[in-house]
């Protein structure tokens, strides 16, 4: 018995500053016995709230099934327990597979031989059985299996979702910054926006945040575009109850009604990027796209802004981006009375220049930025 049928633990891997707001979604999805660690939650779920989550999570990267956890100081070690497990379970000859290791304050300190080794095992384990071996893709691999070893304690786990959740599938097309889905899903459910009231993006890029918003009113789950998951690869895998899972959450999808969602970005060939990604989802049609300074825009009075401007050196010297901040809050303060707005800050220090007194601040890192989420109530 594998460890994940044991005791039906499992691992989200969640970017740390939204590990609170991942448990919520966990929890609303079925997922029991939520635990914060350094890196993700672990929870505890039956097989059917498995299947829910890595179809539905918006929020988490990976959830990993531990197969095997043992103490850990060598390469043989390594290799003499991976040996153990039964391979023949996961991984068939007609299959590719990848190993991803991370390795921190352990005696075995480089993560590559690390994977190298349990790599190995695994080659070796058929090998010895039918002389043959399946072959190693690490771009697109049918299976995923994850290496983690952390104070000489090593965990072997299959990867439930089968590579990146952020991965929606609608992204056809990209812009030069654009936002990652689970952080533009983040900032949509700390929004708290449930469609009572319309939306605005004046600075939609590739148009992440109006995704993500769309799937959220819709309740689209995030896979919906996904074709395998790693489950599917599980020994215990029940493919009619993964069916009836799919079923009822593709039941639930509904309608977008008009002009609830909009969005504009003073860039005509940015617009239409995001035209090409928001209609590639269902009812995505019904989202209203322009070309448009923010500034001729009409705004919005009564709803929710939610954007993420430009920073950095793509947009030229610091006078020119502190005018343009000064800008952005004299727009909400003017047009759009009455609403709550949600803006995402690259970089910090442009806070202070957009003029406007902040309601909260939360930290959310990304992709090596040090970014805040900020939320204006303009009266
Ligand atoms: C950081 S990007 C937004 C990325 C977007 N969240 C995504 O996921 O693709 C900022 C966007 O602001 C747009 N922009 C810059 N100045 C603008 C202005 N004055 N009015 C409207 N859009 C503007 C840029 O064209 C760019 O697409």
């Amino acid at each position: 018995m594998y460890e994940y049928q044991k005791d039906k633990i499992y691992f989200a891997q969640v970017a740390n500053d939204i590990r609170e707001l991942a448990a919520e979604e966990l929890s609303e999805l079925g997922a029991r016995e939520i635990r914060s660690e350094y890196g993700g939650v672990y929870f505890n779920a039956e097989k059917e709230a498995l299947y829910r989550t890595n179809y539905s999570t918006r929020l988490a990267s990976r959830i990993l099934a531990p197969l095997m956890s043992f103490h850990c100081r060598t390469t043989d070690e390594l290799y003499k327990k991976a040996k153990k497990i039964k391979w023949t379970d996961f991984i068939s000859l007609k299959k590719t597979f990848a190993i991803f290791a991370n390795v921190s304050n352990s005696m075995i300190n480089n993560s590559h031989y690390a994977s190298l080794c349990l790599k190995d095992a695994i080659v070796d384990s058929f090998r010895e059985m039918s002389g043959e071996r399946p072959d190693v893709d690490s771009g697109d691999p049918d299976i995923w299996l994850n290496l983690y070893i952390r104070k000489d304690h090593a965990i072997i786990s299959l990867d439930t979702s089968g590579g990146s959740l952020h991965r929606r599938g609608y992204r056809k097309d990209s812009v030069s910054a654009p936002m990652q889905e689970t952080v533009a899903a983040a900032v949509i459910k700390y929004s708290q926006w449930d469609g009572s009231v319309p939306l605005y993006d004046p600075m939609c890029g590739s148009g992440t945040l109006l995704c993500e918003a769309l799937m959220h009113y819709c309740k689209i789950p995030s896979g919906i575009f996904r074709e395998r998951f790693g489950f599917e690869f599980l020994p215990d895998y029940d493919k009619p109850l993964w069916t009836k899972v799919k079923k009822e959450l593709d039941r639930q999808i509904r309608q977008l009604p008009d002009r609830l969602i909009t969005g504009s970005d003073i860039s005509p060939e940015t617009v239409n990027i995001a035209r090409t990604n928001i209609t590639h989802l269902p009812h995505g049609g019904k989202i209203k796209l322009d070309a448009l300074d923010f500034k001729e825009s009409e705004g919005l009075h009564n709803g929710v802004i939610i954007t993420n401007p430009p920073y950095g050196v793509r947009m030229g010297d610091r006078q020119t981006l502190d005018l343009f901040y000064e800008s952005l809050g004299d727009f909400l303060k003017q047009k759009c009375k009455g609403s709550s707005a949600y803006i995402y800050f690259g970089e910090r220090e442009f806070i202070k220049k957009i003029g406007l007194k902040a309601t909260w601040k939360k930290p959310l890192k990304t992709g090596g930025l040090d970014g805040r989420l900020v939320r204006y109530d303009l009266f």
